[in-house]
């Protein structure tokens, strides 16, 4: 097998793999819930961010990063986006970093 092929192969295998793992210990119903409730009236209901600043979720913005970078940033937030340390439990947070991901398309 060539070069080329088995980075194409990682490629498809490596986003998979994430997507299973987080999809079997989150709950995307409830993410999405939370997320209409917390996070789109910046980030969109699509994630195509309608505040400016807010990071699009729909092109994949901040979401090259791992589940527990994920939480620890939306726990503390940066500029515009709150912090959701004791607005949300744990779990809910990665109900809702199970959701965002879905977004990007
Ligand atoms: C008041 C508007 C607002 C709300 C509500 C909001 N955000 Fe944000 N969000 C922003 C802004 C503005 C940024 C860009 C901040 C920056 O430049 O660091 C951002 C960036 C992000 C990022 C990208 C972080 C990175 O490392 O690039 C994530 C992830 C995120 N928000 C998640 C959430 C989640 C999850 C919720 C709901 C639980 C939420 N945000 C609610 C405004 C908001």
């Amino acid at each position: 097998m060539n070069i080329k092929l088995i980075i194409i192969k990682l490629l498809i295998l490596i986003p998979t793999l994430i997507l299973a793992t987080t999809a079997a210990s989150s709950d995307l119903e409830k993410g999405r819930n939370i997320y209409q409730k917390n996070c789109q009236m910046c980030h969109g209901h699509d994630g195509k961010n309608t505040m400016a600043t807010a990071a699009n979720f729909k092109r994949g913005k901040g979401l090259f990063q791992s589940d527990s970078a994920l939480l620890e940033r939306i726990k503390k937030g940066d500029k515009a986006c709150p912090g959701y340390l004791g607005i949300l439990k744990e779990q809910q947070i990665f109900d809702v970093i199970a959701y965002i991901r879905t977004l990007y398309k």
